[in-house]
C-alpha cells in the first residue's frame, strides 16, 4: 500500500492556553532558557538579525520581526512579529502585542500559532533571572533589588526572581509615572512580604540598589553619571537604552549575542560607534555559563540581552508539547486545503498507519 503524508495540521494557541501551559512552571521555563542559550552558543541554532517595522510619523512605536531555528531537542523554526505601542498603556492595553509561527522542520509547513506576548514576557524575565544568578556568583550584597520602570516586564521579571528564589531583602521601585509605581507596588505585595520603598529619582534608587533592573520604554540614555554606579551594582539592562556611553564605559559589559546587541541604539551600540570598537565587551551570558569569563565582583557589571528569537521558540514549542499533552491543542480543520502535487492528494483517510 502506497503511504501517502499526513494532511499538515495546524493549531492555534490562545493566551490563555499560554498562561496555563506556563503557570508555576517558572524554574523550568528558567532551565529551558538556559538550554537555548547553550545551543545558541554552542552552534545550533540560526538567528538572523531582528527586523524593524518603524513608521516616519511615529517614531515612539515599532513592530518586530525575529526568525529563528532552534536544534537540540527542540527542533522547530518560526518567527515571532511582536508590536510595541507605548501610548497603549494610557489606554489600558499593554505596550506589547505578539505573536509566534512555529515551523515544522520537515515539511517547513507552520503547525502553530500562539499568542507571543505571555511567551516574550516569560522569556525575558527567566533570561533576566538567569542572568542575575549567573552574574551575581561571589557578590556578598544583592538583597536590594531596585525595578526602574515598573510595567509589565517588570512584574515578570519579579515574579521570575521569585520563584529563583532571590533573596529580596528589599523592594525599590521608580517609575516616571507614579500610578504605575503604584499599581506595581500592589500587584508585588499580593505575592510577597519583601518590603518595597519608592523612590523620588533614578539616582537615589541606583545608590541604594545592589542590583537593578531597567525595564523602561526611554528610547534615549537618561542615566549618565558613573558616579551613582560607584557601588559596583549588578545592573540588568532589559530596556537597553536607558545608560550613557560614560556609564557602559565603567562596567563590565556582557550581552546576549555581540552581533544582535549592537544594532538598534542601545547603549552598547552607541558605545561602539564612539569608541569604534567592541573591546568594552567582557564577553556573553554563554560565555559566562560556561566558564569561559568569571563576572568581577568589584566592578559594576551591566547586562545587555537583546533578546534572542530563539528563547521564544524554545519556549513556544513547549507551550506546544504542552497542550498536546494536555488535550487543550486546538487545531483548524483544513488550514491547509491546497495538497494536489501533480495528480496525488494528500487523502486523511489515507493516513500513513
Ligand atoms: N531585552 C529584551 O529581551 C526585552 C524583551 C521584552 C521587553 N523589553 C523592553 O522592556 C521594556 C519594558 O517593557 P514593558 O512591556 O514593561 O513596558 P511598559 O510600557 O509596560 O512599562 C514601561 C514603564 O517604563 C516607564 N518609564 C518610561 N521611561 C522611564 C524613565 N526614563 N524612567 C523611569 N521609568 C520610565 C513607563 O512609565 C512605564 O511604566 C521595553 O523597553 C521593552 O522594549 C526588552
Amino acid at each position: 500500500m502506497t503511504n501517502h503524508p499526513a494532511p499538515p495540521s495546524f493549531a492555534v494557541i490562545p493566551g490563555r492556553s499560554v498562561q496555563a501551559a506556563l503557570a508555576g512552571r517558572e524554574r523550568e521555563v528558567i532551565e529551558l532558557v538556559e538550554s537555548a542559550y547553550r545551543l545558541h552558543g554552542s552552534g545550533d541554532t540560526v538567528n538572523p538579525p531582528s527586523y524593524f517595522l518603524r513608521f516616519p510619523d511615529r517614531p515612539k512605536e515599532r513592530i518586530i520581526a525575529l526568525p529563528a531555528s532552534v536544534g537540540g531537542d527542540v527542533k522547530s523554526a518560526g518567527i515571532k512579529w511582536i508590536s510595541s505601542f507605548p501610548d497603549n498603556v494610557s489606554a489600558g492595553l499593554p505596550r506589547a502585542s505578539a505573536v509566534l509561527l512555529l515551523n515544522d522542520l520537515g515539511t517547513g509547513y507552520p503547525y502553530a500559532c500562539l499568542e507571543g506576548s505571555v511567551i516574550s514576557a516569560s522569556r525575558t524575565a527567566a533570561s533576566a533571572a538567569l542572568a542575575a544568578t549567573q552574574l551575581s556568583r561571589g557578590r556578598s550584597s544583592v538583597g536590594r533589588v531596585g525595578f526602574i520602570g515598573t510595567g509589565l516586564i517588570a512584574r515578570y521579571i519579579h515574579t521570575y526572581f521569585a520563584a529563583a528564589d532571590w533573596p529580596f531583602e528589599r523592594i525599590g521601585v521608580y517609575d516616571t509615572s507614579a500610578d504605575r509605581v503604584r499599581g506595581f507596588s500592589e500587584q508585588l505585595r499580593t505575592t510577597s512580604r519583601t518590603p518595597i520603598v519608592a523612590f523620588d529619582s533614578a539616582q537615589e534608587i541606583i545608590r541604594a540598589s545592589d542590583v537593578i533592573v531597567f525595564a523602561t520604554t526611554a528610547g534615549t540614555p537618561h542615566v549618565t553619571d558613573p558616579a551613582w554606579f560607584g557601588h559596583a551594582p549588578l545592573v540588568l539592562h532589559v530596556s537597553l537604552r536607558d545608560v550613557s556611553t560614560e556609564v557602559v564605559l565603567s562596567a563590565a559589559n556582557f550581552v546576549d549575542d555581540v552581533e544582535h546587541c549592537l544594532k538598534a541604539h542601545t547603549s552598547v551600540h552607541l558605545t561602539e560607534q564612539r569608541t569604534g570598537s567592541r573591546d568594552f565587551l567582557d564577553g556573553t551570558l554563554y560565555d559566562v555559563l560556561t566558564g569561559k569569563v568569571t563576572p568581577p565582583t568589584d566592578r559594576t557589571v551591566l547586562f545587555s540581552p537583546f533578546g534572542l528569537g530563539v528563547l521564544d521558540l524554545a519556549l513556544g514549542a513547549f507551550v506546544h508539547g504542552e497542550c498536546s499533552r494536555t488535550g487543550e491543542l486546538s487545531t483548524i480543520d483544513g488550514f491547509f486545503s491546497e495538497l494536489e502535487t501533480h495528480g496525488t492528494t494528500v487523502r486523511p483517510e489515507v493516513r500513513d498507519v
